[in-house]
């Protein structure tokens, strides 16, 4: 390729990284991420990396650049995961590392998230640290909501958020402020690094080339360069905010790089008396502020630009705002015309054209064009043009614009459908329009865009004629019809009719919010539920008794200092090891078929390749699964069972490499069958696995279903497949050593992975030495599942006698694991007037995959009658054989369903007999002395009583009186209450979890290591707090160690809720089994003696100092099971003609008994809570029907609930005064239970849905599926645009 390399481009890049001067020419690959080279060159892994798409926030940084257009400086959070390395030229970068370290001093933010339990797991905690430094470093008096808002591109799956938003909260401007540090801190790179900066200069604004890999990356420093090296025909990708990579992954293969940023061209803003340009490189965050600035300087010509600077923070999040830019919008959608740009709806209703330079041009002038002009042009052939600006027109106050938008997700998430239009009128109190309207829509279908024929229609046409209006919409509606929405049959779109109303809904609300008089009934179209969400609030009560500290102390959990700044140590964080190599997975691209041959060649010949795996070269047995659990094959051998199975292992020098080079394995496939996906699909061809357990029987359900004053029967589609979306992937390492193997994993089961590593490799278990420290959230998702990663690396190891790493991406993860099973219920019941049941039968359908290893199928009868006491069941369970990955564990596997199923039941009695469900769910409680379904006594349950606390407290009945009164006043938008209660069983009677305490004679401070893993649930920090309880010693003198099956060997999962309690007990046993031994030296002592002079006197006289507990099923005397009981209240708000929702207020009662931790325990219940809101409203996994392929395996399909999306009013409470009887130090678990509560979200949902339909004369029980999403909860509400009217 010729080059137009100009003598004077320089060949280096300088920028800085926590104040050090790095220099780069041309040692990395040229798509190196900037997150890549801070965790692998600098070794700052306190930056984090999971989806590679800008989607989660774990990756983000602070960084500082020149502004050439304002000649500032401007701070800014981006995600390194996607900021290119060599785009770093100029900038100085802040990592969490560079804020500071629990060993010098904290920077207030990362103490305070620490303080209020704002770091669960602590994976996504410096990616909020850095994102609220950017926000202060912009804006050091933020309000709290500008606070919250800042937050919508960081995940947490932990903590529900609430926690995290209280820490950051605390820095707004009616809080408690900091002085964050000054800008001149700033380093220069211009002056040596001697001087402080003074902001005047435009440093790196020489051109840049640099060649690697016969590959090109230019950064040009004036269009006339640009363009010549554009004129060299070759195929470039300009690297502007690179966010697109987030997107469509596979871009290219392209000749070079060109970096757009140092083109004062491109950065330029100008602006006359009749139009205003921007120039390319705009980003959308100045974007924004330019509109701002614009707006208000010149309100006369460019008012309409205030609103589109709000709609803006609608699109994407903060990081992705700071660096992506319009253009780079635009080409996307010009290249994938189904992407749903926000950018192009808001700059058509601005009216915007823009200048192409099109090197192919004969005339070598830059073109201005429309904008549909450019989607549709030909000419410009793809990464081989320029847009060098856009300009926009005036518009005086006679003109008025807007835009709507509508996604499944409240923030961070593409539109649904966008909705923008422009009007023109004779002047600006008239609501006549002068020539043809803009309507846009974006989303519909790939070609519809805008609606020309009710554009027509409109022309000069006065809107506040009901005539008018009435027409408009049935062209509208048949326009919208016939826009090809019916023929798009991509499973990822919502249903045609959703959109079609949607789209509908949306040019309704424009229609009001322009006329005026409109009445209050209908106003209620007009506002968005998602603007009118201020900043939350909370409230959080517990009980401490000082008499017991630190056990029930609430303090923040003993690493959370280290997780804040960034220093907690994961497995991907851990050093690379000499000779340490690189696996990837070969991955079934179907998901029914025959093997036929494995083409590995090329693969093999890849440089860097050391080494491909398949089912022939396990040396022991292909299974992951030790027994008692079926058999699951590591690799597939002579067929594939789903899409994304593993077939084989790539290993290679790096991670890239092995990726790269396992697309290039080629596998041929027969007798290629349609997957059986859906339980339907498994009804059809009658495909089931053997039944886990027998029916449930209970009474004579039949018979007292027929004689029962009233029969129903329903069903129930849940389909809310959820991931466990833990923010730290799969990963493992295995080390070949010299009398085995050792194995770090991000595990939850460490016995599990020893046995299937030793199985796969036919060695014995104690060759295998698997160690964990703490995991970055499990939620269930790496009980079993590591040991396909574990085992894997293990064949590979075993061959190639070096380190085998593996680590799984969010796209493999995704692809790889399976989910939170789907299920279908059918159901009849019995019951009398007063609602009282007699006796229920279900058919339960549930889906674990190609296997049932993954389902809790036999352990729903303890659970699933809640609270409720029904004398006669049938219960059914049918587990579908489908052609997908084994299902996992995910908080409350499938309990958590059976419970919907149940509060589904009871809604319908209730909506049967038209009363208020509370009352029926009342009137089947449970009463002390009863038998639950299974047949285990409940002597202690008080359901009702905490339900009646939770009614007074949530003032239950006055807010539903108001309720019913907005309900009444306000047609479009519905409110809903509901009151869900909850028993959630608990047994001690799992399995092995052992302690080992040490004392150590130097200076009496002890060690532990027990058999739970830390994953968040601060397990660490109560095993502490007991150990420092019972021994008598400060917490501080205690320190909790790594678990490991040399001291923890044979033990069970950490999981089911109860590892905290069991591990509790046992360390609480290993101490007094030492305090006994200290017993007699306690006597000799004098007195006021201190524990480290009793110690060293039992050490002199050769005490054992260590002691081991083993706590085992049937150790404990006391009983071995008991009940949680709570409740919870939910309000809600819906648009009926959006489908949206806002939670606005959540009270929880919750019986934790005497909580160990209040901090730790209210922390579990929050974020359980928000986890099952997102498996009640958003989270769906959604397959290709003929491939059986995952098709939302990553952050823009896949939607986990963020910091916006909790109740805005959350109030918890945990019940006082009531210790567990049969508990660890009284305690009870939180891990799982409160996800069901969440249950009262959906079925706040119902209610208001419900009056929307009775409003329209539909009462009675409706199928309300599972997940309730936007669409389903806007189609469930009935509202037709038949009934739309103006007055
Ligand atoms: C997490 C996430 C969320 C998002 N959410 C939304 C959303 O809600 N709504 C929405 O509309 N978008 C959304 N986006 C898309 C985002 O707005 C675009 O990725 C971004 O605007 C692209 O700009 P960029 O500077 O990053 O382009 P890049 O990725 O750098 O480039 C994209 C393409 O444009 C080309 N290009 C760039 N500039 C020019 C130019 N001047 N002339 C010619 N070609 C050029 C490049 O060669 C490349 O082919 C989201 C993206 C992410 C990652
Ligand atoms: S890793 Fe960068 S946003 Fe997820
Ligand atoms: S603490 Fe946020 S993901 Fe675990």
């Amino acid at each position: 390729m010729s080059s137009g390399t100009k003598n004077n481009e320089k060949r280096e890049i300088s920028f800085y990284v926590n104040g050090k001067l790095q220099k780069i020419k041309d040692e990395y690959p040229l798509y190196t991420s900037l997150g890549s080279y801070i965790r692998n060159v600098l070794k700052l892994t306190g930056t984090k990396v999971y989806c590679h798409e800008g989607g989660c926030g774990c990756c983000v940084v602070h960084a500082t650049e020149f502004d050439s257009t304002t000649n500032q400086y401007k701070e800014l959070s981006v995600n390194s995961c996607l900021f290119p390395l060599y785009s770093c030229d100029g900038y100085s970068f802040t990592t969490v590392e560079g804020l500071g370290n629990k060993n010098t001093s904290l920077h207030p933010i990362q103490k305070r998230l620490a303080d209020t339990n704002g770091s669960q797991c602590g994976f996504c905690s410096p990616g909020f640290v850095m994102a609220m430094y950017s926000k202060l470093k912009q804006n050091t008096k933020p309000t709290k909501e500008e606070i919250e808002k800042s937050f919508d591109g960081n995940i947490c799956r932990c903590t529900g958020y609430r926690a995290i938003l209280d820490a950051m909260k605390s820095f707004a401007v009616d809080e408690d402020p900091i002085d964050i540090e000054d800008l001149k801190n700033l380093k220069c790179l211009n002056n040596g690094n001697k001087k402080e900066c003074s902001g005047a200069c435009s440093s790196h604004s020489e051109s840049f080339h640099v060649k690697r890999d016969n590959k090109d990356w230019y950064a040009p420093n004036s269009l006339e360069s640009l363009k010549q090296i554009m004129k060299t025909n070759a195929k470039f990708r300009f690297m502007c905010g690179n966010t697109s990579i987030g997107i469509y992954k596979r871009q290219g293969p392209f000749d070079g790089f060109i970096n757009l940023k140092n083109l004062r061209d491109l950065n330029k803003i100008e602006k006359d008396h009749k139009y205003l340009i921007i120039g390319s490189y705009t980003t959308l965050s100045k974007l924004q502020e330019i509109f701002r600035d614009i707006s208000s300087n010149d309100p006369e010509n460019f008012s309409h630009l205030s609103l589109m600077a709000n709609h803006i923070n609608r699109i994407g999040n903060i990081h992705v705002r700071n660096v992506a830019t319009w253009a780079g919008n635009l080409v996307i959608k010009k290249e994938h015309l189904d992407f749903p740009s926000d950018v192009l709806a808001i700059l058509e209703a601005c009216d915007a054209k823009i200048n192409v330079f099109n090197p192919l041009d004969e005339q070598q002038e830059s073109r201005l064009m429309s904008l549909s002009e450019f989607l549709g042009s030909k000419e410009l052939k793809t990464n081989q043009y320029l847009i060098e600006s856009m300009r926009l027109p005036t518009m005086n106050r006679n003109f008025k614009i807007n835009y709507f938008k509508v996604s499944p997700r409240s923030s961070n998430s593409h539109a649904y459908i966008n909705f923008a239009y422009r009007f023109q009128f004779e002047n600006a109190e008239s609501r006549k329009l002068v020539n043809k309207p803009l309507l846009i829509f974006s989303g519909v279908s790939e070609h519809f865009f805008n609606a020309f024929k009710t554009e027509e229609f409109l022309t000069n046409q006065d809107l506040s004629n009901e005539e008018v209006f009435k027409k408009s919409i049935e062209i509208l509606t048949n326009e919208l019809q016939l826009s090809g929405v019916f023929d798009i049959k991509d499973p990822l779109h919502p249903p045609a009719d959703y959109k079609i109303n949607l789209a509908i809904g949306l040019f309704y609300k424009s229609w009001l919010e322009l006329i005026p008089n409109v009445k209050q009934e209908i106003k209620s179209a007009i506002d968005n539920v998602i603007d009118l969400r201020t900043a939350s609030k909370s409230e959080q009560i517990f009980e401490t008794k000082s008499n017991l500290h630190p056990v029930t102390k609430p303090m923040p959990k003993i690493n959370a200092y280290s997780q804040t700044s960034g220093e907690t140590k994961y497995v991907d964080d851990l050093s690379i090891l000499s000779h340490q190599t690189h696996g990837a997975f070969i991955l079934s691209t179907v998901a029914r078929a025959k093997i036929e041959s494995i083409d590995i060649e090329a693969a093999l010949n890849v440089p860097g390749v050391v080494g491909i795996y398949l089912a022939k070269d396990i040396p022991g047995e292909n299974n992951v699964m030790p027994k008692p659990f079926g058999v699951e094959e590591l690799f597939a051998d002579k067929e594939v069972v789903y899409c994304g199975q593993p077939i084989g292992l790539v290993v290679a020098e790096s991670h890239e490499i092995a990726k790269k080079a396992s697309h290039m394995v080629k596998i041929s496939y027969a007798d290629i069958q349609k997957p059986i996906l859906t339980i339907h699909d498994a009804i059809r061809e009658n495909s089931f696995h053997p039944k886990p357990i027998g029916d449930l029987l209970k009474g004579d359900a039949a018979a007292a279903i027929e004689n029962s004053d009233h029969k129903i029967s329903g069903e129930l589609e849940i389909d809310s497949s959820q991931f466990n979306f833990y923010l730290e992937g799969i990963i493992g390492n295995v080390e070949p050593t010299e009398d085995g193997y050792k194995i770090e994993i991000t595990t939850q089961w460490i016995d599990s992975v020893q046995r299937s590593v030793s199985m796969v490799l036919g060695v014995p278990t104690g060759c295998i030495d698997v160690q964990v420290k703490q995991i970055g959230g499990g939620f269930g998702g790496k009980t079993t599942r590591p040991n396909i990663l574990a085992t894997a690396a293990a064949v590979a190891a075993h061959y190639l006698r070096r380190p085998v790493k593996i680590h799984l991406d969010l796209n493999d993860c995704m692809d790889i694991i399976g989910k939170r099973p789907p299920w279908y219920v059918k159901y009849n019941v019995g019951f009398d007037q007063s609602g009282k049941l007699n006796g229920i039968d279900y058919d339960w359908y549930s889906t674990p995959g190609f296997t049932p290893n993954g389902s809790l199928a036999f352990a729903l009868y303890n659970f699933f009658d809640s609270a409720y006491n029904c004398p006669n069941y049938n219960v059914r369970q049918h587990l579908a054989k489908t052609n997908k990955a084994a299902s996992t564990e995910v908080r409350s596997p499938d309990v958590f369903t059976s419970y919907t199923v149940t509060e589904n039941v009871i809604q319908h009695v209730a909506n049967y007999l038209n009363k208020d469900p509370i009352e029926v769910r009342e009137i089947n409680f449970f009463q002390k002395g009863d038998k639950t379904a299974s047949g285990h006594s409940l002597p202690y349950i008080e359901i009702d009583r905490i339900v009646n606390e939770l009614k007074e407290t949530s003032e239950y009945y006055k807010r539903k009186a108001e309720i019913e009164q907005f309900n009444s006043l306000n047609k479009f938008k519905k409110r809903g209450i509901s009151i869900i209660p909850m028993r959630y069983p608990l047994t001690y009677n799992l399995g092995y979890y052992n302690a080992l305490v040490s004392v150590k004679h130097h200076d009496g401070s002890v060690t532990v290591s027990h058999g739970g893993i830390e994953m968040g649930q601060g397990i660490h920090t109560k095993v502490a707090q007991c150990v420092a309880y019972e021994l008598g010693v400060p917490l501080e003198m205690v320190s909790v160690k790594i678990t490991n099956n040399l001291v923890n060997p044979n033990i069970l999962w950490t999981g089911g809720s109860v590892t905290s309690e069991l591990c509790c007990k046992s360390v609480l046993e290993a101490c007094k089994i030492l305090k006994e031994r200290l017993e007699p030296f306690r006597k000799e002592m004098p007195e006021n003696y201190t524990w480290s002079e009793l110690i060293a006197k039992a050490f002199s006289l050769n005490a054992d100092l260590s002691a081991m507990y083993l706590q085992r099923p049937g150790k404990f005397d006391e009983l071995m099971t008991y009940d949680i009981d709570a409740a919870a209240c939910t309000e809600v708000l819906i648009d009926t003609l959006t489908g949206e929702t806002q939670i606005l207020r959540t009270d929880i009662l919750y019986d934790c008994g005497q909580t160990t931790n209040g901090l730790i325990d209210v922390g579990q219940a929050e974020g359980g809570f928000v986890m099952g809101l997102g498996y009640m409203i958003l989270e769906k996994s959604i397959f290709d029907p003929d491939t059986g392929k995952l098709l939302n395996n990553g952050t823009w399909e896949y939607k986990p609930p963020m910091a916006r999306d909790i109740p805005m009013d959350f109030r918890m409470k945990f019940v006082e005064n009531k210790p567990n009887p049969v508990g660890v130090l009284g305690s009870k678990a939180t891990g799982e239970p409160p996800l069901i509560l969440s249950n009262s979200v959906l079925f706040a949902i119902r209610a208001a849905i419900e009056a929307s339909r009775k409003e329209r004369g539909v009462t009675g029980h409706f199928k309300l599926d599972l997940p309730a999403s936007i669409e389903k909860v806007q189609q469930a509400s009935l509202v037709n645009p038949s009934e739309f009217c103006l007055n």
